[in-house]
């Protein structure tokens, strides 16, 4: 852990206005989660000088390598965290991964601290129950149809009522851990098994770790919809449209081809869902990935992010501001306009592909020019500092082309010329 050292005397500055880090007028912003998006974040307020603090539970997490300052915590520890706080006494909290103690974002926000977009919000979808209720529910909006159980009795009830093929997902879980699709009876006990083992919470007593059981959408495609609110109101990012492998990206590309029709209806959609998430306390200012899958001119709410998402990294490469210096701009209080394509002619489309390893060791990429030989590709390497068995996204290959066919083919291309070894 780095020493904490905020300024002995500090000046809280008003929204929008801007200091001097390491001063009595700097902006301080904790970052809670210091992954490979943490650091996108974290680069981008350094470059509006703002004062950055990285948390994570292990050392030289990605967003730590460029932070001001770091902490090592579990950030579940209620305790640990607020040490951290008031050490620290950010102006601004940043919750950059669901696993949070949300009950001290309140604590903290009660005493004045902006939580990031509120701490309402971070609390309703660290839960996949929070926000299904919320939008289903409280909104209306067209979801797959879905049950709450935590025993393997009603398990098997609800996969009968939502009816096979469905999904099975831990109520605390992402990245698609502990998900899986039941798609006969065969598969029953082994999908509730395997959700009892994949997500954050553990089962206490009777009852087991409660999941959701989603009915199956044959959906044509799926898009996130990045969605900034900011004090000049909210606005979107052209939507990014993305495959997933076992519930975790691996490509995704922008701007995803929609009918008018079907952007609109998704344009609505997150603007009422990050509106209702942000409705009753905090500035509920920052970019939110809403995750939305579009049957025709259809679309149903999936869940949303409310944070930069994995599948838009994209915008690295197909926007003027990406997702990260659109969510620093908006959570230190600025005004954010629709962010502008930079691709010229013949570059129109853009496209991201993970790079993941599997096994133990520390990341090495040996052959980083092939991958940049690649026409317009650009990469990013997260710095993790280690890969700890299963699989792990250790960077991203980046390109741009004429469409979206000519992208993917070029960021994909450039994934698999950057071949990564584990030492
Ligand atoms: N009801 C469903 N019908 C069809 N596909 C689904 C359904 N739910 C999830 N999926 C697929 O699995 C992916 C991951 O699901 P979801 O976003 O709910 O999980 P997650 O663990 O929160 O993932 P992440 O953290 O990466 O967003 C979706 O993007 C989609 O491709
Ligand atoms: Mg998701």
């Amino acid at each position: 852990m780095t020493e904490a050292r905020p300024a002995s005397t500090t000046v809280t500055p008003t929204p929008g206005a801007l200091g001097t880090p390491l001063s009595p007028h700097a902006t301080r912003v904790l970052l809670l989660g210091s992954g490979e998006l943490g650091k996108e974040v974290a680069i981008e307020l350094q470059r509006l000088g703002a004062e950055v603090v990285a948390v994570d539970r292990y050392a030289d997490a990605p967003a730590m390598q460029v932070a001001h300052r770091a902490h090592v915590v579990d950030m579940l520890d209620a305790a640990a965290l607020r040490a951290v706080l008031d050490a620290e006494r950010p102006h601004v909290v940043v919750p950059e991964i669901e696993a949070i103690a949300t009950q001290v974002l309140a604590e903290v926000e009660a005493s004045g601290v902006r939580v990031v977009p509120t701490a309402r919000a971070t609390r309703l979808t660290m839960d996949r129950e929070g926000i299904r209720r919320l939008a289903a529910e409280e909104l209306g909006l067209p979801t797959s149809p879905y049950r709450f159980v935590d025993t393997f009795d009603a398990f098997r009830s609800a996969v009968a009522e939502v009816g096979l093929p469905c999904v099975v997902k831990p109520v605390m879980s992402s990245s698609g851990k502990g998900q899986s699709v039941v798609r006969t009876a065969d598969d029953v006990e082994g999908a509730w098994a395997y959700a009892q083992t994949g997500g954050r919470a553990t089962a206490s007593g009777e009852a087991g770790v409660r999941v959701i059981v989603e009915g199956f959408v044959t959906f044509d495609y799926e898009i996130t919809m990045l969605t900034v609110r900011s004090v000049a109101g909210t606005t979107f990012c052209p939507p990014v449209g993305h495959v997933q492998v076992d519930g975790d990206y691996r490509e995704s590309w922008q701007p995803a081809p929609m009918s008018d029709k079907a952007l609109a209806a998704a344009e609505a959609m997150a603007a009422r869902v990050t509106e209702a998430l942000c409705s009753s306390s905090g500035c509920g200012w920052g970019l939110f990935g809403v995750e939305l899958f579009v049957v025709g001119d259809e679309v149903l709410f999936s869940e949303v992010s409310p944070r930069p998402h994995d599948t838009g990294l994209v915008t690295l490469v197909s926007q003027d501001v990406s997702e990260f210096g659109l969510h620093a701009r908006a959570i230190l209080g600025l005004p954010v306009a629709a962010p502008a394509p930079v691709g010229g002619p013949g570059q129109q489309a853009a496209a991201s592909c993970a790079v993941l390893a599997e096994g133990t060791g520390v990341p090495v990429f040996d052959d980083v020019a092939a991958a940049l030989a690649v026409p317009t590709a650009q990469v990013r390497l997260f710095g993790k500092p280690r890969v700890e068995g299963g699989r792990r996204r250790v960077a991203v290959a980046l390109a741009r082309g004429a469409d979206v066919e000519q992208a993917r083919s070029r960021a994909r291309d450039a994934a698999a010329a950057l071949k990564v070894r584990l030492a």
